[in-house]
């Protein structure tokens, strides 16, 4: 029996507009190609939801997303909304959806493409070849920990977070991560500071335990100041890192990084039923934004992300992922990744991205 995947867009702002609009080009076609049961709806999320309806993230929206299989989110925030208090501003919408949602794993893919080497900051022997996984927790951790607050009528005033984690929590992110290093290079790097935290020794130790179901994984911990260091000296050593929601939030954008171009990399955050969220990991870009400048191919990838993980259609997530790949190859580039003059707008990608599917 097929049934009908229902697919929520929120473009949000800045270049999260510009970038989605490149996904909805390639999942039309895709759709019509494939005569795929896909029913889509764009909605108004972050900082535009909150200009139209004064709350970023509106009722309708987090219905609409809770329905939905597969959201594709682009990017939230602008300077024009940086002044507002927690619950109004644009980031608050991201939050609350992977909260509500449930989206508890977090998939991080940082990989080069030999290509684009000469954009990393690092040497190329150090970074050729990269294909890394960063598995983080995302609704748990010091984001969400109870109490948290802000004191003001003391001397001195002060603020607090929690960080806290329990055995459950700890165990569903590792299960992701013990099993997409199965499906990997059989490697799982576990990061945290059991040197100094209570929340991280009990993590450690929750995650060793696990690590007799998964005989053919070889299971190492790290630091996470370590691990931070390690990513730049030798990024090649890892393949799956697993990490809580603030330690995983700071190894990605590192490890994003090191590729180049934060525009290239996807993302899917999933629930326990791989219904899920797929941004691209750049944010909504101000300083760019309206431009016709932006890489596209993070959004478009993270489309993939979602035929793969979400909507049960991994033959075409592979035929778009071998069309990025070929788009490089053949020397296409858009103005981040490109080394003169020579580039496409975003607004061209996805054409190219679609004739390149259709030859392919
Ligand atoms: C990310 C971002 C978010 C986070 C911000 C925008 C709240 O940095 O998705 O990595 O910290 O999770
Ligand atoms: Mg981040």
């Amino acid at each position: 029996m097929l049934m009908t995947k229902n697919i929520l867009i929120l473009p949000g702002d800045g270049v999260g507009q510009e970038v989605t609009a490149s996904a909805i080009e390639v999942l039309d076609f895709i759709i019509k190609e494939n005569k795929l049961d896909f029913l889509t709806k764009s909605m108004s999320v972050g900082g535009q939801a909150y200009e139209e309806f004064g709350t970023p993230i509106p009722e309708e929206v987090l219905n609409e997303a809770k329905k939905a299989d597969a959201v594709l989110f682009g990017a939230v925030g602008g300077p024009k909304w940086d002044d507002l208090e927690w619950d109004k501003r644009p980031e608050n919408a991201l939050l609350t959806i992977r909260k509500e949602l449930n989206l508890f794993a977090n998939l991080r893919p940082a990989f080069l493409f030999n290509e684009l080497s000469n954009a990393s900051p690092l040497k190329e022997e150090i970074i050729k070849n990269l294909d890394i996984l960063i598995v983080r927790e995302l609704t748990g951790g010091i984001y969400f920990g109870e109490p948290r607050g802000v004191i003001i009528d003391q001397n001195p005033n002060y603020a607090f977070n929690t960080m806290v984690y329990n055995e459950d929590e700890i165990r569903r992110i590792a299960k992701v991560a013990f099993e997409a290093a199965q499906k990997r290079n059989g490697k799982l790097c576990s990061v945290e500071k059991a040197n100094v935290l209570e929340v991280s020794k009990f993590w450690r130790a929750v995650v060793s335990e696990m690590s007799s179901d998964y005989p053919d994984v070889q299971l190492t911990h790290q630091l996470a100041d370590n691990a931070a260091m390690q990513l730049v000296l030798n990024p090649n050593q890892f393949d799956v890192i697993v990490a809580s929601n603030l330690f995983g939030d700071i190894l990605s954008d590192i490890a994003a990084t090191l590729t180049g171009s934060i525009g290239m990399l996807p993302s899917a955050s999933l629930d326990s039923t791989f219904k899920g969220m797929y941004e691209p990991c750049h944010g909504s870009a101000p300083d760019i934004a309206g431009q016709n400048i932006a890489n596209p191919l993070a959004m478009i990838s993270s489309l993939s992300m979602a035929l793969r993980y979400s909507l049960n259609q991994e033959n075409i997530s592979d035929k778009i992922d071998r069309a990025i790949k070929e788009f490089i190859q053949s020397g296409y580039r858009t103005k981040d990744i490109a080394v003169d003059d020579n580039y496409l707008p975003t607004s061209e990608v996805a054409e190219k991205i679609i004739e390149i599917i259709k030859n392919g």
